[in-house]
């Protein structure tokens, strides 16, 4: 596994997690769809933040959830104890193949080292059902912008970019989804770029969500800054916080979602 570039299972990182699925379902989980009885697995559930909204939008699948760490499984299992949950690689996965109907999952590919993505995406081919579908949603982060520009927090967003590539992860894994899921095999591929475009006239809620989502990831990940910019890590969160003090700000970013059959 790669360096995980964020707070890991400790309190913050798993409250940061759970706000991201509450504030991002209606984007991560529009369209994804089973019937009753489907089998349903969330790969790389993590502390189960987007399994449990998984579960209320599909509330007659089976669901199955699995991760590598067992660290975060536990994290899961302490908020809810019914989820099934299995300790295994996304490369090598504990289940029979054709096993399900759906796999969906969130901000996986990012965090693997280069090459090993092909193979993640071959294994879940190979426990899906051949009508069953694959829902992937991954990063972007070239992609982010601000208005009012705002160059100390940008600078430090690129830093953590450029150390999650040095931790052997890859930020901008988006892009390259339908190159890699036709590269597994994958028969069919639609590519389902999301863009989050924000500002004082988006719906009560999402413009202050997100800017306090990415401050949150610049905050949980500020270990991973450059000796130059640790310093002023506080100065760079409150920044992007104090963005929305602006009437004519606005946050833009991309995240690639793909639906894949196979
Ligand atoms: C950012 S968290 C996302 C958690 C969850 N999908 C969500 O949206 O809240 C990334 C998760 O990927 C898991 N992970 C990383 N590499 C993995 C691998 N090779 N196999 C299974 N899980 C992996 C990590 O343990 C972590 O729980």
């Amino acid at each position: 596994m790669t360096r995980y570039l964020h707070g890991d299972t400790d309190a913050t990182e798993t409250d940061r997690l759970e706000k991201q699925a509450r504030f991002l379902t209606r984007w991560i989980l529009d369209g994804v769809e089973a019937g009753p009885g489907a089998r349903v697995l969330d790969l790389a559930c993590g502390t189960g933040a987007m399994m449990r909204r998984l579960a209320a939008r599909l509330p007659d699948a089976h669901l199955f959830g699995a991760d590598l760490s067992l660290r975060q499984l536990r994290a899961a299992r302490a908020r809810s104890d019914w989820l099934m949950l299995a300790e295994s690689d996304a490369n090598a996965l504990p289940f029979r193949s054709q096993a399900f109907d759906v796999v969906h999952w969130s901000w996986l590919l990012e965090h693997v080292p280069p090459g090993r993505a092909l193979e993640i995406l071959r294994e879940v081919r190979r426990v899906l059902s051949p009508a069953g579908h694959a829902w992937m949603t991954e990063v972007d982060n070239d992609s982010l912008a601000f208005w009012p520009r705002l160059p100390l927090a940008e600078e430090c967003f690129r830093e953590l970019w450029r150390a999650q590539e040095e931790g052997g992860g890859d930020p901008i894994i988006g892009r390259k989804l339908y190159g890699l899921c036709r590269g597994a095999g994958f028969a069919a591929v639609q590519t389902l770029p999301t863009t989050f475009h924000l500002h004082h006239g988006s719906p009560p809620g999402y413009f202050h969500g997100m800017l306090e989502e990415f401050a949150g990831i610049l905050d949980s990940a500020r270990e991973s800054l450059p000796a130059h910019l640790k310093p002023r890590a506080d100065e760079a969160f409150a920044q992007v916080l104090d963005l929305e003090k602006d009437p004519g700000a606005s946050f833009t970013y991309t995240c690639i979602r793909v639906r894949a059959s196979p």
